[in-house]
């Protein structure tokens, strides 16, 4: 695709910015479905004129990462239902003028599960970390019917924060902060959000996986190692395992379906 006065340009805020994989994934998915369009990434130093900029320049949509996430709110018109949960925007589509945010990040999360037919339905999940990540895919799961949903941090008042948070929007929810040393076999579905394991650590790992039945789902959202020590220990005991590849792609794909069509395709990426 050439670039031409038709191409609509697509973009990444936030900072640091200059590690990102968004640029990589956009550009290649926007080539894969013949969209004439670019995504950059642009380090912000001033959230409010970004915003000026953006809707002067009719960036038709653009990703918001750290520490935007939930500054960006106030410069929004509306919200879409699950990210006023979540409390944080990672994607935000400018119609005309108006920009409306929405959360991909849980919902991401959700379609890895999905395209492998994991059900959440009556399961009984444990989060690893009450950060942002933890915040999105927790709030995203709390409203699938699930059995509990559990939450082990190193910082107790975080987690505990975070279950107050969900317990507002999903009171019916069987919902409860563990010690680290407490915890038990009692998990369909286990998912580290924390960095625990992320290059340059990568000798490090958020729980002992062998304290947990084979048929446990362990989920590390980390994609860089593609395989941590958590992920290592849990297959060669022969669970089934996930990397954060998947949800990394999903996230910024349902981005581009909000901005451009609900039919794009997903290139088949693979990442070294
Ligand atoms: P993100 O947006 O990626 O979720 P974050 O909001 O900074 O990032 O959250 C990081 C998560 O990783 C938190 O749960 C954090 O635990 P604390 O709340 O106790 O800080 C967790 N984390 C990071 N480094 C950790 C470490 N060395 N040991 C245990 N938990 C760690």
């Amino acid at each position: 695709m050439n670039i031409d006065s038709y191409t609509n340009l697509f973009c990444l805020i936030g900072n640091p910015i200059s590690k990102s994989l968004s640029p990589y994934i956009h550009n290649t998915n926007f080539k894969y479905n013949d969209i004439n369009a670019v995504y950059l990434s642009f380090k912000v130093e001033n959230l409010e004129q970004a915003i000026l900029g953006i809707k002067s320049l009719s960036i038709k949509g653009f990703n918001v990462t750290l520490p935007y996430k939930q500054e960006i709110i106030k410069y929004l018109d509306n919200i879409d239902q699950i990210a006023e949960k979540i409390g944080a925007i990672n994607t935000v589509k400018n119609i005309n003028g108006k920009l409306i945010g929405f959360n991909t990040d849980g919902l991401g999360f959700m379609k890895s599960l999905k395209d492998r037919h994991i059900q959440l339905k009556n399961k009984n999940i444990l989060i690893i970390g009450a950060g942002g990540a933890s915040r999105a895919i927790s709030f995203t799961i709390a409203n699938e019917s699930i059995k509990s949903l559990t939450i082990v941090n190193r910082n107790k008042k975080r987690a505990l924060s975070l279950i107050k948070d969900i317990k507002s929007k999903y009171k019916n929810l069987d919902l409860s902060f563990l010690e680290k040393q407490d915890i038990k076999d009692n998990y369909d579905i286990i998912i580290n959000t924390t960095s625990v394991g992320m290059y340059p650590n990568e000798k490090e790992k958020p729980l002992d996986t062998s304290l947990f039945s084979d048929k446990t789902i362990i989920y590390d959202i980390i994609y860089k190692p593609k395989e941590t020590l958590f992920l290592k220990q849990a297959k060669e005991e022969g669970k089934t395992t996930i990397n954060g590849l998947d949800m990394l792609v999903n996230q910024a794909i349902l981005s581009e379906r909000i901005w451009i069509s609900e039919n794009l395709k997903i290139y088949p990426f693979i990442f070294k």
